[in-house]
């Protein structure tokens, strides 16, 4: 019998757990040419537990990093570190990173050290501004230097790694695996047998005769005072539009929960929740009037499911949205954001030309075409 490859797919934070959980399902498909295992470094705790109970993910290795509010030092050098035993152990042929977290970063260099073929998924993402998002774009670069086979999602993505000299025959076009894992995700919640009791406590809470505005933010660059502008601009939106609510499931990090339970913690229709699983999320999703957020993935699951959002960051790596309309860049400055909510609150010729439905980031293919790419 013809030796199996062995494969280490690894990953920490949530939004790289959606969108290889997918990849891990088709490899596991695959099961006669690969042998593949996970390990989650749990640079997140909770928030990865949430997708893994989802998608049913049960990793290989465990190496449960997370401190309460980390720094960068010691979590890159904890990641490197307790990476050396789980490459000496599965000892694997390709190690499998995600996107542009220290994870991402930390994994790849300890993959390189072990001598295993990198794989990097969402490859070539790029806004040439090392300070904008921070650390990401560092992460993201020092990752493609290292990798061997760059998964791009899109033709910008492949053109900007064209640019850095990486050869044109290690780079494929996949899609972005976050469209595998949104549709996999609307299909099971539609299912008849799909009972979620987060989904059940949403349907009291969200109150659907209102304009429903989604908010999540945690970017590193915006922390301080740009998160203190953030919560100033929801609450005016909320003052000058009685008939909108705000949901906010609030992410986890201590330098984002302070300063938004603080400000926005006693205001009538800004309701702040905990983060949501995928599938809540998803359903919140496609509930919503209008979605404003510093998130990468949201970017991209917004214009497959025609959602207007607007952006609270100075740049973005995913210009596709842009281009097509329904993303628009606001940066933090509170009355920019303030202006741009209420005109598509209030004007319908504006919201219908940013709700337009369409697909910039793939059909949900990407991760049967990265398996296939390695089957040869
Ligand atoms: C990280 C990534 C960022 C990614 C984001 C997705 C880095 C440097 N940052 O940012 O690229 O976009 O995840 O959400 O890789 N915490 C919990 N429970 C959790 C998760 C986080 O309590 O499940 C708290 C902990 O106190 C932790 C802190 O949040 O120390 C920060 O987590 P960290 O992963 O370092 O940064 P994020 O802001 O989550
Ligand atoms: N998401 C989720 N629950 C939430 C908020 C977001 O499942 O409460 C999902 C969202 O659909 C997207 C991903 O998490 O797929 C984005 O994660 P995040 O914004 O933390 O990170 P980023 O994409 O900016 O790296």
């Amino acid at each position: 019998m013809k030796e199996r490859k062995r494969i280490l797919i690894v990953f920490g934070t949530r939004p790289e757990a959606i969108k290889m959980a997918p990849l891990v399902k088709e490899f596991e498909k695959n099961s006669t040419s690969f042998e593949t295992k996970v390990c989650v470094t749990a640079q997140h705790r909770e928030m990865l537990d949430q997708v893994l109970n989802f998608f049913d993910i049960h990793a290989d290795y465990d190496l449960d990093l997370m401190k309460p509010n980390q720094n960068l030092y010691s979590l890159t050098s904890d990641i490197i570190s307790n990476l050396k035993p789980v490459l000496e152990d599965f000892k694997p042929d390709y190690v499998f990173v995600h996107g542009d977290t220290t994870t991402t970063m930390a994994t790849s260099i300890a993959g390189f050290y072990f001598g295993a073929q990198i794989c990097h998924v969402e490859a070539g993402l790029r806004t040439y501004n090392m300070q904008s998002p921070f650390p990401e774009e560092m992460n993201r670069t020092v990752t493609g230097v290292v990798t061997n086979i760059h998964f791009s999602p899109t033709l910008t993505s492949k053109q900007n790694l064209l640019l850095e000299n990486k050869k044109e025959a290690n780079i494929l076009v996949t899609g972005n695996t976050v469209i595998d894992a949104l549709l996999y995700s609307v299909k099971k919640v539609n299912s008849n047998n799909f009972i979620d009791k987060e989904i059940e406590g949403l349907k009291e809470l969200v109150e659907l005769n209102k304009k429903i505005i989604l908010v999540t933010g945690h970017r590193r660059e915006n922390h301080g005072q740009g998160f203190i502008n953030i919560c100033e601009a929801l609450k005016q939106i909320a003052i000058e539009y009685p008939d909108c609510q705000i949901i906010y499931p609030v992410h986890l990090n201590p330098n984002v929960q302070k300063p938004v339970y603080e400000l926005l913690g006693n205001i009538e229709n800004i309701k702040l929740i905990s983060p949501l699983s995928y599938p809540s999320f998803v359903w919140l999703m496609e509930k919503s009037y209008l979605i404003i957020t510093d998130s990468g993935g949201v970017q991209e699951e917004a214009p497959s499911l025609g959602k207007p959002v607007l952006v609270m960051r100075e740049t973005t790596e995913r210009p596709e949205a842009v281009e097509a309309g329904t993303v628009l860049l606001v940066g933090t400055n509170p009355s920019k954001i303030i202006y741009e909510a209420l005109r598509l609150l209030k004007d319908k010729e504006v919201y219908n030309s940013m709700s337009m439905l369409h697909n910039p980031y793939g059909d949900g293919s990407a991760c049967k075409q990265i398996v296939n790419h390695l089957l040869g």
